[in-house]
């Protein structure tokens, strides 16, 4: 028994050692396996000091904006919620032309916010490659490298990572996932891109939407594997990989086009994944229904804390999307409807649990003396997050 102490403590130190004194000091931006997407293009969502209270209340840390908007900053400072912001894309062009004018938005934006509010990462400009803009295409990765010498420069590179996000436009063939690859024409900028996130140790971040590649070919898909239900599954046959579910396969997808572009060791986190629970008539997908499976579900593939089939030992994280409905957002109605939360703070959906009791929101309101939306919020948030517990 004193022995294998003994030997316990010594292995300990060891260990302690070799990661105190080899280990290189690289940023992470996500430290948990669940974040979420605080879009904010709607005119009737709760204060940012409000979210920040349910989001402590519910016990999620990782948080990604799209922009850096002061008022949030502001708010979650102090709270220990962890941070990305965005350089939003219509600042990618001058970002990349000048180094100064990078520097300055990472002063304003970044810094001056540090360390009360705890930015964590800044993703440099939203699926930019694979995109409309071109001449976008060519400009990301001087932005990339100017916002990063910036953070070099004023001592802030070991906490806070630069990325850039991707979506599923960038690749091509991805089925079976051992196939995929870069397009072509991305490509030639992907890889420096990708050089570049190699030295600085940052993951490739993808956004990656079951719902969309369902709604793209469902007569050859079956929607209860974008769900993460029960089927067949697909089979890889190059890789002799089995697949249950689309999410996982999308993401080997994204590890065997970083393998073929020579990038094997590079970590592939999901920025973005969602199902809308409202749609347009040509979005039969979109149901609350099928929301209500999908959130559950990856609730609970995110939980066990796994690897996919061809990367067991790397550990899914996502950050989901979105908070809340989004109004004033363009193009069809299912972008309006990604929220897990209505913007009054009610669950967009059912989930199917009815336990808190209304005497725990009359205690909950006397401890935070907040208003009765808020506490609504936290409530609806809570029994969400019952379904973790439940589960395991
Ligand atoms: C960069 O911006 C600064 C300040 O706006 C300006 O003084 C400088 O000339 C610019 N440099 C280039 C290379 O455009």
């Amino acid at each position: 028994m004193r022995e294998s102490l003994r030997f316990f403590l010594r292995f300990h130190i060891l260990f302690f050692l070799f990661f105190t004194t080899i280990a290189p000091k690289v940023v992470q931006a996500f430290t948990g396996t669940y974040g979420i997407n605080y879009g904010r293009i709607a005119d009737n969502i709760p204060s940012p000091e409000e979210v920040a209270t349910l989001l402590r209340a519910a016990k999620i840390k990782n948080v990604r904006i799209y922009d850096a908007d002061h008022s949030v900053l502001q708010a979650f400072s102090g709270t220990g919620l962890e941070i990305v912001v965005g350089l939003p894309n219509g600042y990618v062009k001058e970002m990349s032309a000048n180094e100064s004018h990078a520097m300055s938005w990472v002063k304003e934006n970044v810094q001056s916010f540090l360390p009360g509010t705890k930015i964590v990462g800044i993703a440099v400009g939203n699926e930019v490659l694979g995109g409309g803009d071109y001449e976008m295409w060519g400009a990301l990765l001087g932005a990339v490298k100017n916002v990063y010498n910036s953070i070099k420069k004023l001592d802030l590179a070991d906490k806070v990572q630069i990325t850039t996000a991707h979506s599923q436009a960038v690749f091509d063939k991805s089925y079976p996932p051992s196939s995929c690859i870069f397009k072509d024409d991305v490509a030639q900028y992907m890889k420096p891109l990708l050089e570049f996130f190699a030295q600085i140790g940052s993951p490739f971040c993808l956004n990656a939407y079951p719902f969309l590649a369902y709604m793209g070919d469902p007569e050859n898909i079956d929607m209860n594997y974008a769900l993460f239900l029960s089927t067949q599954g697909i089979d890889d046959s190059k890789t002799n990989l089995h697949y249950d579910n689309m999410l996982d396969a999308q993401i080997d997808a994204a590890y065997a086009a970083l393998e073929d572009a020579g990038f094997k060791k590079m970590e592939v986190i999901i920025t973005e994944t969602g199902w809308a629970s409202r749609g347009d008539d040509n979005e039969a997908a979109a149901t609350v229904d099928n929301a209500r499976t999908y959130n559950y579900n990856l609730r609970k593939r995110l939980a066990k804390k796994k690897g996919t089939p061809l990367r067991p030992k790397s550990v899914v994280k996502a950050y989901i999307f979105a908070i809340f409905n989004e109004n004033l957002k363009p193009g069809p109605t299912s972008e309006r409807n990604f929220g897990l939360f209505k913007p009054d703070g009610s669950i967009a959906y059912d989930i199917g649990y009815h336990g808190l009791k209304s005497s725990s929101a009359d205690s909950l309101q006397k401890v935070l003396g907040s208003s009765p939306h808020a506490i609504y919020v936290i409530l609806n948030l809570l029994i969400f997050w019952a379904l973790d517990f439940l589960n395991r």
